[in-house]
């Protein structure tokens, strides 16, 4: 009955002479997810799939999202949309995981749209179950950022577009969603005024002019219409259709993830792999490569632990080779070595089939490079990652240092390419995290990705 580790097919029936449905597994998805704090290149990476991919699924998160796309010298910023609309023959699909601000949605839309991103609104399908972020929504965020400052001398640092309280109100099933704005307005109306004086209740101080906020929305909800599907009929199709190309973007990361990451400074949705299936509605038999993105150093926005952070002249080259300022917010990213516990924890929970590495070229300049690849509390490694924040504090980073290769990498194509110093630097990591690299990123465009295999 069970399924152990070498056995085949078992979910078949015994033979017993009667005909029974096959259980048609379908096509696979490939996933790609962040494995630190957010802000590896994930955007990087999609482009790099999406080019030859049918389907480009967003599954969780809203426009705290950012992601980078450099084609052709012109860079691209993606928040709410899939990276790979990018792709004239892809379809994008934002999925029921997704919380979506849709002022938020149609202006991202609208200003690719001037950079030469014809045609998007065709190639985008949202899940009708998908939950909408309002504008009190991200003003209440940012009354709760001022809330914990006051009551705990620190905030989180959130991107302030509304994303907890969002996903708050979806857990408190007081929110509404995508096939609630296109079904009866009358009815959506009152819900939406009910939402409010929830929200004022709680807050009093926030002022929401409801008359003019539903005459928006009623508008957006015409704009919007066209593209709402049946999220999961739409995937069951595709899965179980021609053979298909189909793709899930990850937004923020591991150590963001609301179960897994550092919290509370967390994000408020699953940025791990069983969110693609929660996000998505579909079977996790379905779930095919499962892609890590890793920095080659690590960085964070916001607040919480970084143990392996730099708050030196090391950390200030990092920011600044690296160009490291978040896409959303425009603040300054928090920079240091590279983590391999986080990198392996990240592992634990999702299991990549591969990682890909980037911006190794960011550290073509340093005389040496260290990894952190262990934590000590009390003198005594520990082999787990700590939940608790006041412990993670405390950890003491074990390193290994390497020498630095000094050469500019920015043009190597093949790993052949690479400096000595560079490949033994990445055949550590490979070794230590117990997954292959299958990419290695030297530079910001498209081409500047070393395919290992
Ligand atoms: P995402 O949120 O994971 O998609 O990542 P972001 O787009 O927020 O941040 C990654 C940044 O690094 C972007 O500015 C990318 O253009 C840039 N980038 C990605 N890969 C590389 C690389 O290999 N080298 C360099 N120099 N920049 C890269
Ligand atoms: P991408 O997809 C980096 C961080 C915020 C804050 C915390 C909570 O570009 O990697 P939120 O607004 O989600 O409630 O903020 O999570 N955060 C990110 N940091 N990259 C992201 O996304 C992030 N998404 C959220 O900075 O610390
Ligand atoms: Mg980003």
């Amino acid at each position: 009955i069970w399924s152990g580790k070498d056995q085949k097919n078992a979910n078949q029936p015994a033979a017993t002479g009667q005909k029974r449905p096959r259980n048609d597994a379908g096509n696979k998805v490939t996933v790609v997810l962040g494995a630190q704090w957010g802000d590896e290149g994930k955007g990087k990476v999609v482009d790099l799939l999406a080019t030859e991919a049918d389907i480009v699924c967003r599954c969780q998160g809203g426009n705290n999202a950012g992601h980078t796309v450099v084609v052709d010298g012109k860079e691209y910023d993606f928040h709410l949309l899939p990276s790979g609309i990018i792709n004239p023959k892809s379809i994008s699909l934002i999925g029921n995981g997704v919380v979506i601000h849709l002022p938020g949605l149609f202006e991202e839309g609208d200003k690719n749209d001037k950079k030469g991103l014809k045609g998007w609104e065709k190639r985008l399908i949202v899940s009708d179950r998908a939950h909408l972020v309002f504008d009190f929504h991200q003003v209440v965020d940012g009354l709760q950022e001022t809330e914990r400052q006051a009551q705990e001398g620190k905030n989180i640092g959130t991107t302030k577009k509304g994303i907890g309280p969002a996903y708050s109100s979806k857990a408190s099933r007081t929110g509404l969603r995508v096939c609630d704005l296109l079904g009866d307005f009358k009815d959506f109306s009152t819900r939406f005024k009910n939402l409010v004086q929830q929200y004022q209740s709680m807050y009093p101080s926030l002022t929401v002019d409801v008359e003019d906020q539903l005459k928006k929305l009623k508008e957006f909800a015409e704009r919007l219409r066209p593209m709402v599907r049946d999220g999961v009929y739409y995937m069951y199709e595709a899965l179980h259709g021609p053979p298909k190309k189909i793709l899930v973007e990850g937004a923020n990361a591991a150590l963001l993830d609301i179960d897994f990451g550092t919290y509370p400074f967390v994000t408020s949705s699953n940025c791990t792999v069983g969110g693609a299936c929660t996000g998505l509605g579909i079977p996790p038999m379905n779930i095919g490569d499962v892609f890590g993105v890793a920095k080659a150093y690590t960085t964070r926005v916001g607040i919480g632990a970084f143990p392996t952070e730099q708050l030196n002249a090391i950390g200030e080259l990092l920011q600044t080779r690296g160009h490291e300022v978040g896409v959303t917010t425009g603040r300054k990213r928090r920079c240091g070595w590279l983590d391999l516990v986080i990198v392996r924890y990240a592992h634990m929970i999702n299991g990549f089939t591969a990682i890909a590495l980037t911006k190794l070229d960011i550290l073509d300049v340093l005389d040496e490079i260290k990894v952190g690849v262990a934590y000590k509390l009390n003198g005594k490694r520990i082999p787990h990652f700590p939940a608790n924040m006041d412990v993670l504090q405390k950890v003491e980073v074990e390193y290994e240092t390497f020498p630095g290769w000094k050469t500019d990498t920015s043009a190597a194509r093949k790993w052949n390419d690479l400096p000595v110093k560079a490949q033994n630097y990445i055949r550590f990591i490979e070794n230590h995290i117990g997954v292959p690299i299958k990419w290695v990123g030297v530079g910001k465009s498209r081409e500047c990705m070393i395919q290992m295999f």
